[in-house]
């Protein structure tokens, strides 16, 4: 294989690197007002459906809301602000907003 061709799958891999900002900010997350969002109408889901199949072992452990609560920011940093989290797993920009917003009213 040519340099060149080796020098353009490596760009490639990078491009495909799931590990990227979402370009979410601090004002797309805002608690809204009237959120309705609670861990049992929603972030228990949420965390079974995209986080637990690693995080009910892997540190942070993810498994009940003071977990979630304690770890709050570290998710924000990793699953909303950026596509570093769920590892594996595709999680739309809808939903990663959501889960900001959630997280920003103090995940209740
Ligand atoms: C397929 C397994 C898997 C899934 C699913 C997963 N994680 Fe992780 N997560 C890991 C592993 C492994 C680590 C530790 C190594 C690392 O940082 O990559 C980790 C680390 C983290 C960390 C700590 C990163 C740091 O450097 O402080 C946070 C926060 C996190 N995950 C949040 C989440 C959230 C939120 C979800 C769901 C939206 C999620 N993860 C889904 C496997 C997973």
């Amino acid at each position: 294989m040519s340099r060149l061709a080796l020098m353009s799958l490596f760009a490639l891999s990078l491009a495909a690197c799931p590990d990227s900002s979402t370009g979410l900010t601090d004002a797309d997350i805002a608690c809204p007002s009237g959120s309705t969002l609670t861990y049992a109408s929603y972030g228990a889901a949420a965390m079974t459906d995209f986080c637990l199949p690693c995080h009910n072992k892997e540190r942070p452990l993810l498994s009940t809301q003071a977990q979630v609560q304690a770890a709050k920011t570290r998710i924000i940093d990793e699953a909303v602000f950026s596509t570093a989290m769920p590892e594996g797993r595709s999680m739309s920009l809808d939903q990663r907003k959501q889960l900001g917003q959630w997280l920003s009213c103090g995940a209740p």
